[in-house]
């Protein structure tokens, strides 16, 4: 059973609501369809009409309710799975908690969100009711919040306080947006650097992270420096939620969620390898039960343990972010919507079948609708799958062949309409961002690379975008030894391909100001180990109006202006 946005607004109670300028500033902005809250709850506490004349935030002592409870505490592991938040907006923000007890009933979970770490200027406290049915998780969309403004924000249970997390709105008009770019993380092939790295950078608005936060195998099957749990490989709803708990009981993973909101897709591995809307490559229809069936627990699973916002429509989790007129981050799903199967690689034809999507034909619309209505400065795509073409070598009148049919190689006609899109309307500054493919790439676009009539490698003349693919926090790219060599195969092949590094595992920084977009690339000597060492590899951005990649000299320099994080 699939629990509804409505229905989890029928958890929440708001007990409280204190009135700060903040609030106020909040409350002009109704753009309910992106980047403002339609929460449908009722914020109750004074009306906000009549407080114009508040003092700002910071000198208040707040007088809300206060939790109270004096029976036996629950357990010492109430709180184990940590807290985290996610799809920050102006004035709202998902938080998000679970309680291990052995309750079977409704439990009432009090959550409180403040200014201060003291929790002495609290803005908004209430309770959630979680129970069996949704795995004991509470997920609270925080209305009315001040645009721009860090909070932190805390669970009480049976006398039990969780750890105090972090979290950011989204400002009005900000002038820099810096995004952590992540994905991939098989827990069995290493350990989280990469996570306690980006908890660390205090100075990030969001993690974006692209998918594959989980991976379907058991032990042995997919890695072997770590073990999961379950130990076989996923296939129903309690798999799939034992895998979310088994990967939120690492510290790293929870530092990140609890110093930062992630914005959150997610790709195949959440379900199972190589998935689309009808099938998978690793799902035996049978054997392992009834894929949609299957499906439908992936998604469920997902949805109560990811601190994103629920979609009104099962399953639907495209949507976009508006960081004021700075940019659009615009969320799209290339795996579960509405992809048709892939094909084989060789199938050239089939590959460029207009009739077949990646996206569906309401996704589809709906992204063009918004890179044609986005009047941003940068455009940036959240997206699984590599959009650039991949190829051998070949002639401009035999192309050599597809490497990969699970990415946008295998959906031809999609890809083009998406060029067209941008094409069409004149669009600058499109930068895509991708996962999946566990390596680290940069990239022009353009619909053919391979036309020197139409692209110039040497000026990057042609280029209609760029994109940049962050590698894998853990998962496995090319063998060390072997991938600098494919590497330079690759990028002989194809010469819209400016950076392609296929071993090691890391995460981008995305820093985009009113002069460009860059991405940083940082990759770890080794995950296999508990102590490694982050390395600054390349940094590669694309500047106002000229949709191409230029190489940089150094990663931007972090803002001095850095939040105060939330205590481990
Ligand atoms: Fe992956």
């Amino acid at each position: 059973m699939y629990l509804s946005r409505r229905e989890l607004l029928r958890r929440v109670a708001i007990v409280g609501t204190y009135p700060t300028l903040g609030y106020l500033a909040a409350c002009g902005d109704d753009d309910t369809t992106d980047n403002s809250s339609d929460t449908g709850a009722d914020a109750g506490g004074p009306d906000l009409a009549d407080v114009s004349g508040a003092d700002g935030a910071d000198a208040f002592v707040d007088d809300l309710e206060r939790y109270e409870y004096s029976g036996t505490p629950g357990p010492e592991n109430t709180f184990e799975h940590g807290v985290a938040s996610g799809d920050p907006l102006t004035d709202a923000v998902i938080i998000w908690t679970r309680i291990t007890t052995d309750e079977a009933g409704p439990q009432s979970v009090w959550w409180e969100v403040a200014l201060d770490t003291d929790f002495q200027q609290r803005v908004a406290v209430g309770t959630f009711e979680t129970d069996p049915e949704i795995d004991h998780v509470v997920k609270v969309d925080v209305p009315a919040l001040a645009a721009g403004t860090s909070y932190f924000y805390r669970f009480m249970f049976l006398g039990r306080t969780s750890t105090i997390g972090r979290t950011r709105t989204v400002p009005t008009n900000p002038d820099r947006l810096r995004l952590a770019v992540t994905s991939c993380a098989s827990y069995p092939h290493g350990y989280y650097h990469a996570y306690r790295a980006m908890a660390d950078r205090l100075d990030l608005d969001a993690i974006v992270h692209l998918g594959d936060y989980i991976y379907e195998y058991g032990n042995g099957q997919y890695g072997n420096v770590r073990e999961v749990d379950p130990p076989h490989e996923i296939v129903s709803l309690d798999d799939y939620r034992r895998r979310y708990r088994w990967h939120r009981l690492d510290p790293n993973l929870q530092a990140a969620h609890q110093q930062h909101p992630f914005i959150a897709v997610w790709d195949d591995h959440e379900t199972a390898n190589d998935s689309s809307r009808d099938m998978a490559e690793n799902h035996t229809e049978g054997a392992e039960g009834v894929w949609t069936e299957r499906k439908d627990a992936g998604i469920q699973a997902y949805m109560e343990w990811m601190p994103i916002r629920d979609p009104d429509v099962e399953g639907r989790i495209y949507r976009t972010f508006r960081f004021g007129d700075l940019a659009d981050l615009i969320m799209i799903d290339t795996r579960l919507w509405g992809r048709d199967p892939q094909l084989s690689m060789n199938d050239e034809e089939g590959h460029a079948d207009p009739a077949r999507s990646l996206l569906g034909t309401d996704q589809e619309a709906w992204l063009a609708d918004q890179l044609e209505g986005s009047t941003a400065q940068w455009r940036l795509l959240g997206q699984q799958v590599m959009m650039a073409q991949w190829r051998g070598v070949g002639t401009l009148e035999t192309p050599g062949p597809i490497f990969n049919a699970d990415q946008w190689d295998g959906y031809g006609a999609t890809r083009q309409r998406f060029f067209d899109t941008i094409i069409d309307n004149q669009l600058d500054n499109v930068v895509v961002l991708t996962g999946d493919i566990h390596s680290s790439w940069a990239m022009d676009l353009t619909p053919n690379p391979y036309d020197p009539e139409a692209f110039d490698p040497a000026s990057g003349d042609g280029s209609i975008a760029v994109e940049f693919v962050c590698p894998a926090i853990t998962s496995p790219g090319f063998p060390d030894g072997f991938a600098e060599n494919v590497a330079i195969a690759v990028k002989s092949a194809n010469p819209h391909m400016r950076y392609v590094e296929l071993s090691k595992r890391g995460y981008i920084i995305l820093d985009v100001d009113r002069e460009r977009a860059q991405a940083a690339w940082y990759h770890f000597d080794d995950i296999t180990v508990t102590e490694t060492t982050e390395r600054f590899v390349t940094a590669y951005a694309a500047y106002d109006g000229r949709n191409r990649l230029v190489v940089e000299d150094a990663a931007a320099a972090p803002p001095t202006d850095v939040p105060e994080g939330a205590p481990e």
